[in-house]
């Protein structure tokens, strides 16, 4: 590596959590903090999923562990928390990125308790649990970054797609981090949000003729024209896992081709 990556956007030697690992974003970020040098945690419900990112892990020369656990279990994230204190005695990083999208698509007088509870349950509570388990060590430790996937659906209301259970959970997870930032950035961690626009993953079936029209929908709103792939948030996230944004705390970035600018 060149010298000035090697320095700021080094992860040698950090042990780093990632929930969600077995696709999309998850998988992404998995893999791209293994080449900047972690060892990683993966957490996700689906263990095939999870096999295929820990064998890309070890190509690139890495330790991961996998822990089947849902997010919005308390009881499986401690386990999963004890796990890894035996296994790397400390965390460097959390990415609280395992998230679902919307199951139901109708205004709110309409919409089911239990998808609401669900994605409640999974989008926000599961960001708490995790981050509540990471932030008992970082503590401990004075030392630690927790990146959160939040969405642009965070900072503003997703009318247009009926998207009301996912828009309230992102736009928790938006203030949650700002209230964790304030609470530890005078302990030495960092922790900062990310509000993707629309990327190509797991998380809608794109052949599903329903979503054809949430892309072309998400296309026209979009400035940039354009849906972006699970490996344009690889950078963003290496900013915010490194020494590159040690004096960064509290920060929600938007990386969604401009849609947040209007
Ligand atoms: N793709 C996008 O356009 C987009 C935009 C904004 C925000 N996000 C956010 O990015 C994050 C990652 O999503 P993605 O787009 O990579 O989708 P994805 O479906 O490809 O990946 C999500 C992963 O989370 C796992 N997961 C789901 N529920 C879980 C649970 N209860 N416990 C543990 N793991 C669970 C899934 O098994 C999957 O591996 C989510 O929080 C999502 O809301 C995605």
């Amino acid at each position: 590596m060149m010298a000035i990556l090697d320095d700021i956007f080094s992860l040698k030697g950090k042990a780093a959590v990632v929930t969600g690992a077995a696709s999309g974003f998850g998988r992404a970020f998995a893999v791209a903090m293994a080449e900047a040098g972690a060892d990683l945690a993966l957490i996700d419900t689906n263990p095939q999923g999870l096999k295929q990112t820990v064998e890309l892990v070890r190509e690139r020369g890495r330790v991961a562990h996998i822990h089947v656990a849902d997010v919005s279990d308390e009881a499986a994230i401690c386990a999963a928390f004890k796990g890894i204190d035996e296994s790397f005695g400390r965390i460097d990083i959390l990415v609280n990125n395992a998230g679902i999208g919307e199951r139901f698509r109708g205004k709110i007088h309409e919409y089911p308790s239990a998808d609401w509870k669900r994605i409640v349950d999974v989008n926000l509570n599961g960001v708490f649990y995790c981050s509540r388990e990471a932030l008992r060590r970082m503590y401990a430790q004075q030392s630690g970054k927790i990146i959160n996937l939040a969405s642009i659906w965070g900072m503003v209301g997703g009318g247009f797609l009926n998207a009301g259970g996912y828009a309230t959970t992102k736009g928790g997870v938006v203030n949650l981090t700002r209230e964790m930032a304030l609470e530890y950035a005078p302990h030495n961690i960092q922790i900062n949000a990310i509000c993707p626009g629309f990327h190509r993953t797991s998380i809608m079936d794109f052949g599903d003729p329903q979503s054809q029209g949430i892309v072309e929908l998400m296309k026209a709103h979009t400035p940039a024209g354009r849906l972006a792939g699970a490996e344009e948030l690889r950078g963003t996230l290496l900013y915010l896992a490194s020494s590159a944004s040690n004096f960064m705390s509290g920060s929600i970035i938007a990386v969604d081709g401009g849609f947040l600018a209007r």
